[in-house]
């Protein structure tokens, strides 16, 4: 299993100061030398963390192929194709978001999504759609002609935190939400067995199968198991365990566990 190590919340530190430090190109060494795979950042419209400057830095001086994530939107596009990452992952974006919240309205964007993966295509960039596990989704996916889809885990990250443990990736507890541990359970294995035939899926149409979001050290063995994805873009927990273990162990212990 191949790991994207999502490294935005060294830039969002930074941004809680308005300084330079910490300075998110440092940790891209550090991230290779623990054995990870891939870099992503997420250049967001308001640029609310990585900047453009950030995103020019660690694509030009990084040793991992870049991974940038990106709006549909016409400026950022343009950014992207003239920073010439190794891949974009386009990712649906609100302002008021606090991150990605679901999938790409693929259906909607059907057209708009084409142009751009010919025109990244055009400039030699590897496209990745974020989507929700549907097959619907999928299809229209492999029609747009994208290379990958980085499956979002949110749903099963949240099931998983309710049942397993009051930290993680939810706030929300099992009380709040009126559901019995066999019923979080159900719904837990239903969305396991949603990512793992929406994977099958998209390798039966060549697409590649990524998958990310709300992954952490608890609930990563299960997505490992899965048959067809390939890599794991993880953020959050690994620059959450740094604060505490430094940023290469945080790296270690997540790839043991992808073993
Ligand atoms: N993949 C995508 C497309 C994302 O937008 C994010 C969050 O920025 C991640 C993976 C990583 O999610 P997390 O920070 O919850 O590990």
């Amino acid at each position: 299993m191949f790991l994207g190590v999502n490294i935005d919340h060294i830039a969002v530190l930074r941004e809680a100061r308005k300084i330079n430090d910490p300075d998110p190109l440092d940790a891209v060494s550090i991230v290779k030398r623990a054995g990870a795979d891939q870099i992503t950042i997420h250049l967001r419209e308001d640029r609310r963390h990585i900047d453009d400057n950030d995103a020019k830095r660690i694509i030009e001086n990084s040793q991992l192929p870049v991974n940038l994530e990106c709006a549909i939107d016409k400026e950022v596009i343009k950014k992207v194709i003239e920073l010439q990452p190794y891949r974009a992952t386009i990712v649906p974006e609100k302002r008021e978001e606090v991150t990605t919240e679901g999938g790409l309205d693929v259906a909607k964007n059907f057209q708009n999504l084409k142009e751009v993966t010919e025109e990244l295509h055009a400039n030699g960039i590897e496209v990745s759609l974020f989507i929700d596990p549907d097959p619907k989704i999928t299809k229209l996916s492999s029609e747009i002609g994208a290379d990958w889809i980085e499956l979002h885990t949110g749903l099963y990250s949240n099931i998983h935190a309710m049942l397993f443990s009051n930290l993680g990736y939810t706030k929300h507890s099992i009380n709040e939400l009126e559901l019995s541990r066999a019923e979080l359970k159900e719904l837990l294995r239903k969305s396991t067995k949603e990512l793992e035939d929406i994977t099958a899926y998209a390798n039966s149409l060549n697409l590649k199968v990524a998958a990310g979001h709300g992954l952490n050290y608890h609930n990563v063995k299960e997505i490992c198991k899965i048959d067809g994805i390939i890599e794991l873009n993880i953020g959050q927990c690994i620059i959450a365990r740094s604060v505490f273990t430094g940023l290469k162990q945080a790296v270690v212990d997540m790839l043991e566990l992808l073993k």
